[in-house]
C-alpha cells in the first residue's frame, strides 16, 4: 500500500513539474538602461596593450591610431553602452598626466598590480577617448583615490570637461582635442576596501565626500559620481556609506561580485567537472541575493530611487591559461560563460529599477573577454554572442516575469533550470531572455502572455552539445548563434522546447 502511494505521489509531482512563466506585456514600469550592458577595460595583462591598442606604427595589424579595427567593428556589432577604465585595482596607481603629450616623452609605469610589467603610457586619455568614439560608448572614468589626491582628480576632470580657458582645458588643446569630451560616468576610487587603499567604510565615506565635492565645478556637464561598492554581499558597506553621504553628493553607488569556486582554486576555464560547473552557476546566481541585499539598504536611504547600484564588476574568474603569465588573467570561454552571462543578465533586467549600469571584467583578453586576441587574428567568445543577442533589450522598458522552474539538480543540490527576463522595445516587440542551465536536459516551458496580442514569433538560440565547448583560433565559429524554431504560438500561450545548456532571445510581434 505505501509503495501505491509513492508511486501517484512520484506521479503527481512529476505530472505538475513544470517550467511556467508569466509575461505581464501592460506592467512595464522601468527602462532596462542600456549600459546594464557595459564593459570593463583594465591596464590588465592584454587586455589594452597588445589587445585592443597595438600601436599607430603597427603595420601588421589593420588599426585607426594604434586601435585594432577588427575589435571595435566586431563591438560596435555587439553594442558597447559604456566603457569603464583604466582599472580596477591599477586605476589607484595611475596618475593620469603620465599618459598625455608626446608620446615619447611620456614616462613609464611599473603595473604592480598586474605582472610587474613596464607600460609605456601610450595608451592613456586620448587613446581612451579615440577608443570610445570609435565603439560609440560612453567613457567611465575610475579616478585615482588610493594614491591619488582630490586635486589630481578634479584637474582631470577639467582636462577632459571643461569648455572655455583653464590651466587643464589650455592643456588639453595644447595636446591636440580642442573640444572637451564631456565625460559624464566618473568613479571615485575602486575597491576602497582593498587595493584602492584598504579603508573603511566611515573613512571612505569622508574621502568621497571631499573628491564629490570638487569634482563638478570642473565640468561643463552634470557629473554621474559613483562610489566605491561592497565586495559581494558586504552590506555594511553600502548602509555605511549611504548614512553617510548626502544624496546630492552621490549619482551611484558600486558593487562586484565575481562567479568564482574557491579563490584558491579557481579550477579550469576549459576542463572543468559538472560538480565545478554547478558550484560556478551557484556563485552566479547569487548575484540576484546580493543585488537585492544592497537594493534594500538603498531603497532605505534613498526612497525617491535616484541613486544608481552600478555593478560595475561582474563576471567568471577561473585559472589562467595554462603557460600564461598569472597575473595576466588570460582565460578562455566557454558555454559556461554563456550561461553564466546570460542568467546574470537576465537578474539585472530584472532589477532595473535600481540597477543602471554592470561592467562586464573585462572585454578583451581578461577573466570573462567578449574578444580574444593571438596576433592577427581575433575570435570571439561564447559571452560575446550573448551580450549581442540581449542588446535587444537595450533602453527599452521592462516587462515583469514571474518564473517557475523545475530544478536542476547536482549531488543533492538544486538550482533553477530556467531564468528569463522580458522588456518591449519602443516600437512595440517584445524580447524574451531564456537560459537553460541545466546541462542534461531540455526543459519544456509554457509562457503565458497577459495584456498584450501577438501573432509572430521568431528566435535565435546559442546553444553547443557540451558545456566545455568553447572557440579556439582553429575552430573560430564552433559556438555562435543560431535560428530557433523550438517553440510554438497559440494565442496568447507561447510553448518552448528549451534545449539543455541553451541562451534563447525570442522577438514577438
Ligand atoms: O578585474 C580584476 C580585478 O578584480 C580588478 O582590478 C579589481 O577591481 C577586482 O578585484
Amino acid at each position: 500500500m505505501q509503495r501505491v502511494i509513492i508511486f501517484f505521489l512520484i506521479l503527481f509531482v512529476s505530472l505538475n513539474a513544470q517550467n511556467k512563466i508569466v509575461i505581464n506585456a501592460d506592467l512595464g514600469k522601468y527602462k532596462i538602461d542600456k549600459n546594464i550592458y557595459g564593459h570593463f577595460s583594465e591596464h590588465l595583462g592584454r587586455c589594452i596593450y597588445d589587445g585592443f591598442y597595438v600601436g599607430d606604427t603597427n603595420k601588421i595589424i589593420p588599426n585607426t591610431r594604434g586601435i585594432r579595427n577588427d575589435i571595435v567593428k566586431a563591438l560596435r556589432k555587439m553594442k558597447v553602452p559604456v566603457l569603464r577604465w583604466p582599472g580596477g585595482c591599477f586605476a589607484d596607481t595611475y596618475h593620469w598626466k603620465d599618459g598625455i603629450g608626446p608620446r615619447s616623452e611620456r614616462p613609464t609605469i611599473v603595473n604592480t598590480w598586474w605582472g610587474g610589467v613596464t607600460e609605456d603610457n601610450s595608451f592613456g586619455t586620448h587613446e581612451f577617448m579615440d577608443l570610445c568614439e570609435q565603439l560609440g560608448a560612453e567613457p567611465y572614468i575610475s579616478g585615482n583615490v588610493g594614491s591619488g589626491t582630490v586635486r589630481e582628480m578634479a584637474e582631470w576632470v577639467q582636462y577632459t570637461n571643461f569648455d572655455g580657458r583653464s590651466p587643464m582645458s589650455d592643456l588639453r588643446k595644447k595636446n591636440g582635442r580642442e573640444k572637451p569630451w564631456n565625460v559624464k560616468y566618473w568613479g571615485i576610487g575602486n575597491e576602497t576596501w582593498g587595493c584602492g587603499g584598504h579603508m573603511r567604510p566611515e573613512y571612505y565615506a569622508d574621502i568621497y565626500r571631499a573628491f564629490a565635492t570638487y569634482l563638478p565645478g570642473n565640468s561643463n556637464v552634470k557629473l554621474f559620481r559613483i562610489a566605491s561598492g561592497a565586495a559581494g554581499d558586504d552590506y555594511n558597506w553600502t548602509e555605511v556609506l549611504l548614512k553617510n553621504i548626502p544624496l546630492n553628493l552621490i549619482e551611484g553607488i558600486g558593487v562586484h561580485h565575481y562567479a568564482v569556486i574557491d579563490w584558491n582554486a579557481k579550477g579550469s576555464a576549459t576542463d572543468f567537472t559538472e560538480e565545478q560547473y554547478f558550484k560556478t552557476m551557484q556563485q552566479a546566481l547569487r548575484m540576484e541575493k546580493i543585488v537585492k541585499g544592497h537594493i534594500n539598504i538603498m531603497d532605505k536611504y534613498d526612497p525617491q530611487n535616484r541613486v544608481a547600484l552600478a555593478v560595475d564588476e561582474w563576471g567568471g574568474w577561473y585559472d589562467v591559461e595554462p603557460g600564461t603569465n598569472p597575473g595576466f588573467l588570460y582565460q578562455q570561454n566557454t558555454m559556461r560563460d554563456a550561461l553564466l552571462a546570460g542568467a546574470t543578465l537576465n537578474i539585472f533586467n530584472n532589477y532595473c529599477r535600481r540597477v543602471k549600469m554592470a561592467n562586464l571584467a573585462q572585454t578583451v583578453n581578461v577573466l570573462q573577454a567578449v574578444v580574444l586576441t593571438k596576433e592577427e587574428k581575433i575570435i570571439l567568445t561564447p559571452t560575446y554572442h550573448v551580450m549581442e543577442m540581449y542588446n535587444v533589450h537595450h533602453d527599452a522598458t521592462m516587462l515583469p516575469v514571474d518564473v517557475t522552474s523545475e530544478k536542476y539538480t547536482v549531488d543533492g543540490k538544486s538550482l533553477d533550470a530556467i531564468s528569463c527576463s522580458a522588456s518591449k522595445d519602443e516600437n512595440g516587440k517584445i524580447h524574451i531572455s531564456l537560459v537553460n542551465i541545466d546541462i542534461n536536459k531540455k526543459h519544456n516551458i509554457v509562457i503565458d502572455l497577459r495584456g498584450t496580442e501577438v501573432s509572430k514569433c521568431t528566435g535565435r538560440i546559442l546553444t553547443s552539445e557540451k558545456v566545455q565547448d568553447h572557440n579556439t583560433f582553429e575552430n573560430p565559429e564552433k559556438i555562435k548563434p543560431a535560428a530557433f524554431n523550438g517553440f510554438k504560438l497559440n494565442g496568447n500561450k507561447l510553448r518552448i522546447e528549451l534545449p539543455a545548456t541553451s541562451v534563447v532571445v525570442l522577438e514577438l510581434e
